[in-house]
């Protein structure tokens, strides 16, 4: 289903994936997203991020190349040619700050065995960004020294509208592209300036707790939307909710039960936001983790009508206290979106953002992101067969492509089971308090990024296998 729902989902699908990726480039290049000069992803790191073969990326290279869009450069590797006129630049504007409104702030504190949502705490390579933040502390103008811009740092608009042309087959431009702090800060921003108090709102159910709490808060109507095998049930929600004003969703994963939605309810959702003038909120937490497959073309790739939303965080790629994500509105709404956040966001730290936009440029995300794809599939590897060594037939583990969790149903009340788990200092979360109605049963959420080494697994198997005796 998958592989069959990743061919269909290309637009493009007559095209050979060579060409495709050449065009995605020549696009990027024509509306200046990448500009003259700029060094774009070595063959064998873009190979890995899209999972091509090398001698598909190369020939679309060569080809680029030869077209004279593209420049090799040996050791310096290859950049957009300087050589191009009529390109246009992307301009991204910097309207004032404003004074930040106060924003709750995520689960704090020591990470605890099995905790949910946190990339791999150990692996981060912390020489190197710190090497990057001094730079960034050393060239600190007065201008970086000021209030930040509201809608983000121009330097970083630019990199992400670049990565996600290239990687997530997004036709976006920067000045489309809003950092905030967060995926909740994307949310927060969308809901002051799409959200109307008593609007109907769709949620999945079961769902990110954090993001309903949010919509409740902004005065949101929920409307429970259940998911199944397929992702969310959009005929569903048709059926009850016609006329709801936001529908949020997690496409590649479904959050937390790691299902994409599939592609005729990827239509089916889209023709319904277009014809209801409706808006769908597309939350892409994760879908760098995937261990089989293809990672799947971002829902907003499909998007022809501009009803999409598109949110990335840098919470789980680089890790949630650099508190930095990214919203790409619709063209139609960039005006709208800069006088919101003119108004009420404060921006995020600058420095912040350049030491993530260096990150970015200077080609080290590509490389962790690979990085962290392998050790995370290893250390899912290391924690299902401890617990399945620890705990014998007590749990069924669901066979997720992708994510940060293991999830694993289980005969005895999940709830109960997670009170007694977080007396013995375990952060394991039980699915049913992801949900708002009586839904699919009990199960374990076990984040597995943190298990370090077959030792360590094993102790932490055990914990729970005490808990649960
Ligand atoms: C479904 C979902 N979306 C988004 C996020 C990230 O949120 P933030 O960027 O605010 O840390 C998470 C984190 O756990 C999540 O589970």
């Amino acid at each position: 289903m998958l592989a069959d729902l990743q061919l269909q989902l290309d637009r493009t699908l007559v095209q050979p994936a060579y060409r495709q990726l050449y065009e995605r480039f020549k696009a990027a290049i024509g509306k200046g997203v990448l500009r003259p000069g700029e060094r774009v992803p070595s063959i064998r790191v873009l190979a890995s991020e899209l999972q091509l073969s090398r001698g598909t990326v190369e020939l679309a290279y060569q080809l680029l190349i030869s077209e004279g869009y593209l420049q090799g450069r040996g050791a310096a590797g290859t950049r957009v040619s300087t050589q191009l006129s009529g390109t246009r630049t992307a301009t991204v504007s910097r309207p004032f700050a404003a004074p930040r409104a106060l924003n709750s702030m995520p689960l704090a504190g020591a990470p605890l065995p099995y905790q949910l949502g946190l990339p791999a705490l150990d692996a981060f390579p912390r020489a190197l960004w710190s090497r990057l933040h001094n730079r960034q502390v050393r060239g600190m103008s007065p201008t970086a020294m000021g209030y930040p811009a509201p809608a983000g740092l121009a330097a970083l608009r630019q990199a992400l509208a670049a990565y996600l042309n290239i990687s997530r087959g997004l036709a976006c431009e920067a000045d489309q592209v809003f950092v905030c702090a967060g995926y909740n800060g994307c949310l927060e921003l969308i809901c002051r300036a799409l959200l109307r108090p008593g609007d109907e709102v769709w949620h999945e159910d079961p769902g990110y707790v954090r993001s309903r709490q949010l919509l409740q808060a902004a005065g949101a109507r929920l409307l429970p939307i259940p998911v199944d095998d397929q992702g969310l049930d959009v005929q569903y929600a048709i059926e009850h909710s016609p006329q709801a004003r936001l529908a949020l969703v997690t496409p590649a994963q479904q959050s937390p039960l790691g299902v994409a939605l599939s592609l005729p309810r990827r239509l089916a959702l889209l023709e319904w936001a277009s014809r209801q003038g409706s808006w769908v909120i597309e939350d892409d937490y994760d879908s760098e983790y995937r261990y089989s497959g293809r990672p799947l073309p971002a829902l907003k790739s499909l998007d022809r009508q501009d009803r999409v939303l598109y949110c990335g965080t840098f919470s789980k790629v680089l890790f949630p206290g650099v508190r930095l994500g990214y919203l790409v509105v619709p063209q139609t709404q960039v005006e709208h979106f800069q006088q919101v956040a003119a108004s009420f966001l404060g921006g995020c730290p600058e420095q912040a953002q350049g030491v993530v936009c260096d990150f970015i440029e200077q080609g080290h995300f590509a490389r962790h992101l690979k990085r962290m794809r392998g050790l995370y599939g290893e250390r899912r590897q290391l924690a299902r067969e401890a617990l399945n060594a620890e705990l014998g037939g007590a749990l069924a583990f669901a066979d997720l492509p992708g994510g940060m969790h293991l999830l694993a149903r289980t005969a005895q009340d999940d709830q109960a089971l997670v009170q007694r788990a977080r007396e013995a200092g375990l952060g394991l979360q039980a699915l049913s308090s992801w949900c708002l109605q009586a839904g699919p049963g009990n199960a374990l959420l076990l984040g597995f990024t943190n298990v370090q080494d077959a030792f360590q697994a094993r102790q932490w198997a055990q914990r729970l296998a005490r808990v649960m005796a």
